[in-house]
């Protein structure tokens, strides 16, 4: 074993490599033979809604778009959500789950009705993507399919008919429906919500009249032809308010959910989801939460403060489950997450479209490594929202395509999907302050996969300063060699354009790691992932 020295090709790299301070190194020692749960491929899952620009002059351009596509969805999005290996894709939403009758969705498109998209700006809704188009999606990219039932204006029978006409393979039923819309073989449903937000925008609900429902839709949706390929149900959960980790409606839907509803085939539940969204200021949907590009120091650190609080909502809810579920039968899908802020000017406000900025990369990055320390429960995520919605990785105009750090962010993590996470510390970790504020200034996270040996992530907070930390590596897999890939720009809020699309993209760094006492820089404002070659 030798002491290392990281050589970064950067030259700007180089440069930040040489003002650290030896005397303010962080300490991380990861056990790469000792590991804990498996970190689920669906960790790194996606969610699209009827919602603005996320399908409809998205990435649904039609079949007879001259862009590039595959009936109907534009091939150079797919090709780019296929290089970060969507795992899952939720759909149809969202609040707009609780309004789409699925009937609206199916047989010839030109016959289909046209409604009005009530939650999401009063625009048409043509009903061209219904669920023979959103399977095909899902199949393309090799995917598994999430699909959110809607409990808030549906019945049970037209939940039961939907699962029915997805899953049947009878002969007689809605599958001769099915078929004569072209789908011979039963759609694969991996995942079935049932209703969303049914605390707000599914209902109003509480968790004792949600749980009574539950109860009602779920008993009819049973079928022979789910259970083969084990649908996953998945109840409408709580919700994290953005400020203080022990608000009210946190963990009280978890709990009754789960005193409340047998883990058992008929009635039961496989998965409770939450959703919680950062914001640097502000939590209602009335009030300003702060501009996307162009913010203070104030709303930098205020909003990765504010996103570490998931950390915090998730131990939480563990706990009751914990609790009311020690034999971890149910799973905790964080099926909403990620930053929202004042939407771009000019645009239609009810689209939610905002700049993805290089803050946006780090609030995935930290929600990726919590996601990891929670992965025995987390088994599923997915941020708000795939395309052109929120802090999307995918942006689109007319015929282009942007690229965004958040998409960056999902590609330099993609060798954590279904990787094994390692036990690590992370000890001495400096503070980032600001304006009364203070943060951790690094984090961390380790797994090992068999097809990328050890990954270490690493973020830095702090958009001034690099810090150091000293790496041990403990057990057989630690020598090897390494290579890795950083994430920085030059401002807080630097992202890509249409004219400048390759503003803030990862740097590949060489890196000379080779033992114990290794020490590595992890340059201001800045996201890395090393991993042994
Ligand atoms: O992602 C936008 C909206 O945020 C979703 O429709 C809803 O579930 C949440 O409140």
């Amino acid at each position: 074993m030798r002491t290392s020295v990281l050589i970064f090709s950067a030259p700007l790299l180089m440069a930040l490599l040489c003002s650290t301070n030896a005397n303010a190194e962080a300490r991380l020692t990861v056990h790469t033979d000792q590991t804990g749960p498996v970190i689920e491929r669906n960790v790194y899952g996606h969610f699209i809604e009827h919602l603005g620009r996320a399908i409809y002059d998205g990435i649904w351009v039609g079949e007879e778009s001259d862009i590039p596509n595959t009936r109907g969805w534009r091939n150079d999005v797919v090709e780019a959500l296929k290089a970060i290996r969507v795992p899952v894709l939720r759909w149809p939403g969202g609040c707009f789950a609780d309004t789409y009758h699925w009937r609206d969705g199916i047989g010839p498109r030109d016959q289909r009705p046209s409604r009005v998209n009530i939650l999401w700006g009063e625009i048409q809704e043509s009903n061209a993507v219904g669920t023979h188009e959103y399977f095909d999606l899902v199949e393309q990219l090799g995917a598994e399919a999430y699909v959110n039932g809607n409990l808030g204006t549906g019945t049970p029978r037209e939940m039961a008919d939907w699962v029915e006409y997805m899953t049947s393979s009878s002969p007689y039923g809605l599958a001769s429906e099915r078929i004569a819309n072209g789908r011979e073989k039963p759609f694969k449903l991996h995942h079935f919500g049932i209703g969303n937000e049914s605390w707000g925008c599914g209902g109003g609900m509480s968790p004792e009249y949600y749980t009574s429902l539950y109860k009602h839709y779920s008993t009819f949706l049973r079928t022979p032809w789910t259970y083969p390929i084990q649908t996953q149900w998945i109840a409408s959960g709580g919700h994290g308010y953005g400020d203080d980790v022990n608000a009210g409606g946190m963990t009280e839907w978890t709990d009754y959910l789960t005193e409340n509803i047998e883990p058992d085939f008929l009635l039961g539940f496989n998965a409770v989801s939450f959703h919680y969204y950062t914001h640097p200021q502000g939590t209602a949907l009335s009030e300003k939460k702060g501009p996307a590009s162009g913010f203070p120091e104030t709303q930098w650190i205020s909003t990765l403060a504010r996103t570490l609080l998931m950390d915090g909502y998730l131990e939480a809810n563990r706990k009751v489950l914990d609790r009311n579920d020690p034999d971890n039968s149910v799973a905790f899908y964080v099926d909403e997450w990620g930053s929202w802020y004042d939407p771009t000017p000019d645009t239609n406000p009810a689209f939610l479209e905002q700049a993805t900025t290089l803050r946006d990369a780090l609030v995935t990055g930290l929600n990726f490594h919590i996601f990891h320390r929670h992965a025995d429960r987390v088994t599923m995520t997915s941020p708000a929202q795939m395309v052109n919605v929120l802090q999307a990785p995918v942006i689109t105009r007319g015929n282009d395509m942007v690229l965004t750090p958040t998409y960056y962010a999902y590609k330099m993590h993609v060798p954590f999907q279904g990787a094994t996470r390692l036990d690590m510390q992370l000890k001495k970790v400096p503070k980032y302050s600001h304006a009364g504020q203070s943060i951790p200034a690094l984090s961390a996270t380790a797994a090992v996969s068999e097809d990328h040996g050890v990954v270490i992530g690493l973020i830095n907070t702090d958009p001034h300063q690099s810090h150091t930390l000293r790496l041990n590596l403990t057990g057989s897999k630690s020598e090897s060699e390494w290579l890795g890939e950083v994430l920085t720009a030059k401002t807080m809020d630097a992202y890509n354009t249409f004219s400048e699309p390759q503003v803030i993209t990862p740097r590949t760094v060489d890196i000379d790691l080779q033992a114990t006492n290794s020490v590595i820089t992890v340059p201001a404002k800045s996201m890395m992932v090393i991993r042994q070659k």
